[in-house]
């Protein structure tokens, strides 16, 4: 096929090319109505549809005679655990885990929050909620009790589903006390709590709100999928935003379970019974969409891997992975090539296995830098597509779509706008920029299925940050550009979110907690270059006057205070003291001159700057305490 004349239909013709998608998957009740809109304008899909995701994800392959196909491969370097499990045995254990929490009183239209580690019962959980119609809410383990308390607030679980511990390379991290103390912290009382024991010794203290997983799961009968609208949340995933408060991104199911089926088959190219691997986490939007539901709903075998691209032994793991279970298609993001390729620069790993399995292997999550591709390239001969997506979007917007046609590759660029997506990139006064003409990258409404249906009872917030800004437009936060074969280049953010190691962490919630510490005055938080991580976050910090602590200690305090409250994944190790810090003349803090300085860049001083004299300064202390590009 060829990819341009479908990106065409798909574009002019989108209610005829998304009712053709939409019967690729089975509805309880068919869409009439393909695509309307809602209060804002915004694109409502296949509104009258009735249909169930875990119904689509398992029974519909057993009813079709899959039952004994492998639906799950669960690889543990740090437990030393293979388990497969068939649709099957995912199936009876989905259907009583969701009899069990009808027992419990849950119901179509409860929330679930759950918090676990890359095990087996996390997707089990999330199928769980599906069937009975529950929308769960899948919060990060790395995140901290804090953070798992904001989520807990905004979404009102019925209900948390956890297991006993984590596993990061050698240490145990205990979970339930993690989930006791958020709802300790938390204003909303869930009034159950799931634990799955994976009896590795971690504490669990008891309380009596308690219930043993595999107990619930042993003692229930199995329940059937309930029929949802289209339009029901399937899910609530919070990611960061430009405040303290992470923004609950809700996901339709109809939309979804159609973009992940037309995703799995036309961008990533996976026939069905292929074994996918998605390296993410079940708790960003890569492991919803490409871990559980895509590949599962694709009748594909979908791996939970629990381990580290190195460290877990070491750098061969992803290899050994690919070779043992036949990976025909991988996906995982730059940062993790870039730690393979430092342990092992010259791929040795790469040569004692057999990875003639793998026919693509793709990256998303951050940019992927010309130099990590040319690595890849010159040690495994498989395409490596980067492209390019967002927790509001669910699947991907721009890429080499390997489903449709092969397109040659450019190096630094995500590939071409996908199907659905009619994207421009538009000047600050919401102007149409020219090839080549760096700016806002934005899409033209109505969005494809599958995006994002609103904020968690927050529609203002989600109309102020993605419609207002351009009318008619989605406002994606990113910058880039179109060269004048239409590929596009994404820039960065243009937001205060940073991307770390593939995470998306807000810099503006960092500086709340650093503002909290009683000697800081103010401070600002910024996001530098890393040669791992892509992004790390930086604080600069004015000492209160009259607060006698020495530098090391405030600087120690701080960096455990962002850990304690948001998580060590924040990774924010680096917190400079300053005298001050440099503003414009209406006081706002200049936080793209600090990261051009931390950076090497050249930059030009803003007219608007309160006292040029701040550069030299900060300068100074960058070179002392050995910032970004002075180390
Ligand atoms: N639970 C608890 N802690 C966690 C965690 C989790 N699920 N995930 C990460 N952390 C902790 C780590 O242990 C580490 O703690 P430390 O500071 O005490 O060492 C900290 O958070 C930072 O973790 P991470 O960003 O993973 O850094 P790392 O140095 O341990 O590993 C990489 C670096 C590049 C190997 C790793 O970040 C990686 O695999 N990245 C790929 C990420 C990815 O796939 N993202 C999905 C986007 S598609
Ligand atoms: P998340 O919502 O966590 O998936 O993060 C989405 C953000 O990550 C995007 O807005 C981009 O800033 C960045 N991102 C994801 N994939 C890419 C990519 N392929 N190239 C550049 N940036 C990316």
């Amino acid at each position: 096929m060829n990819y341009q004349e479908f990106y065409s239909q798909s574009c002019q013709l989108p209610e005829a090319f998304w009712k053709e998608q939409a019967d690729q998957i089975e509805w309880y009740t068919k869409p009439s109505t393909i695509l309307s809109k809602d209060d804002n304008d915004y694109p409502l899909w296949y509104k009258d549809g009735e249909l169930n995701a875990c119904y689509l994800a398992l029974d519909k392959h057993i009813q079709d005679g899959f039952g004994d196909q492998t639906a799950i491969i669960y690889d543990s370097p740090v437990t030393q655990t293979v388990k497969k499990y068939t649709y099957n045995e995912v199936k009876t254990e989905v259907a009583k885990l969701a009899g069990g929490m009808i027992s419990l009183g849950l119901k179509k239209g409860d929330t679930a929050v759950i918090y676990m580690p890359m095990i087996p019962q996390a997707a089990f959980a999330m199928l769980a909620c599906a069937r009975i119609g529950v929308t769960h809410s899948v919060v990060f383990g790395g995140f901290a009790p804090h953070e798992l308390a904001i989520r807990i607030d905004d979404c009102k679980p019925r209900l948390i589903i956890t297991a006993s511990s984590g596993i990061e390379i050698d240490r145990l991290i205990a979970y339930k006390p993690l989930v006791d103390e958020a709802i300790n912290l938390a204003e909303h009382k869930p009034k159950k709590v799931i634990v799955f024991n994976r009896k590795l010794g971690a504490r669990i203290p008891f309380k009596k709100y308690d219930v043993d997983y595999d107990a619930l799961v042993y003692g229930s009968e199995e329940a059937e999928c309930v029929s949802v609208n289209a339009t029901h949340p399937l899910y609530v995933l919070y990611t960061s935003g430009t405040t303290g408060k992470p923004k609950g991104i809700v996901r339709d199911t109809g939309g979804y379970a159609v973009a992940l089926k037309f995703s799995m088959q036309h961008i990533y190219g996976a026939k069905q019974d292929e074994v996918f691997w998605a390296a993410s986490d079940v708790g960003w939007v890569v492991g919803h969409s490409f871990i559980v539901y895509g590949p599962l709903i694709n009748r594909n075998t979908t791996v939970i891997f629990e381990g580290k691209p190195i460290r877990t032994p070491d750098a061969s793991t992803f290899w050994r992975v690919i070779a043992e279970h036949k990976v025909s298609i991988m996906f995982t993001a730059p940062t993790a090539i870039r730690a393979i390729k430092k342990e092992d620069p010259n791929g040795e790993f790469i040569k004692q296995y057999d990875l003639s399995s793998l026919r693509t292997q793709f990256l998303a999550g951050e940019r992927c830098d010309v130099a990590t591709l040319e690595w890849y390239r010159e040690h495994i001969p498989v395409p490596a597509i980067d492209h390019w997506w967002q927790t509001e979007s669910g699947w991907p917007m721009i890429c080499n779509m390997m489903g449709v046609e092969y397109l040659p590759i450019k190096p630094g660029s995500a590939g071409k706008a996908v199907t659905g997506y009619d994207i421009r990139i538009f000047g600050e006064n919401g102007q149409e920029l020219g090839s080549n003409e760096e700016g806002y990258v934005v899409i033209k409404l109505p969005l494809p299925p599958g995006t994002m249906l609103d904020l968690w009872k927050d529609n203002d917030r989600f109309k102020a940050g993605y419609l207002n800004r351009f009318p008619g437009y989605y406002f994606s936060g990113d910058g880039g550009f179109k060269d004048d074969e239409d590929y596009i280049f994404i820039t960065g953010r243009v937001d205060d979110v940073i991307n770390v190691a593939g995470h998306r962490l807000s810099t503006a919630e960092m500086e709340e907690i650093v503002s909290s510490h009683h000697s800081v005055a103010e401070c600002a938080v910024i996001g530098i270059n890393d040669e791992l991580k892509g992004q790390v976050p930086l604080a600069l910090v004015v000492n209160k006057s009259g607060e006698d602590i020495e530098h090391f200690q405030l600087q120690h305090e701080v960096v455990h205070l962002v850990r304690d409250q948001i998580g060590a994944v924040a990774s924010l190790r680096d917190v400079v003291i300053v005298q001050r810090l440099p503003k414009t003349r209406s006081g706002k803090i200049l936080r793209k001159l600090l990261r051009s300085i931390a950076d090497g860049e050249n930059f030009q001083v803003p007219s608007t700057i309160d006292d040029e004299a701040i550069i030299d300064e900060v300068r100074e202390e960058f070179i002392k305490a050995k910032i970004g590009s002075f180390r």
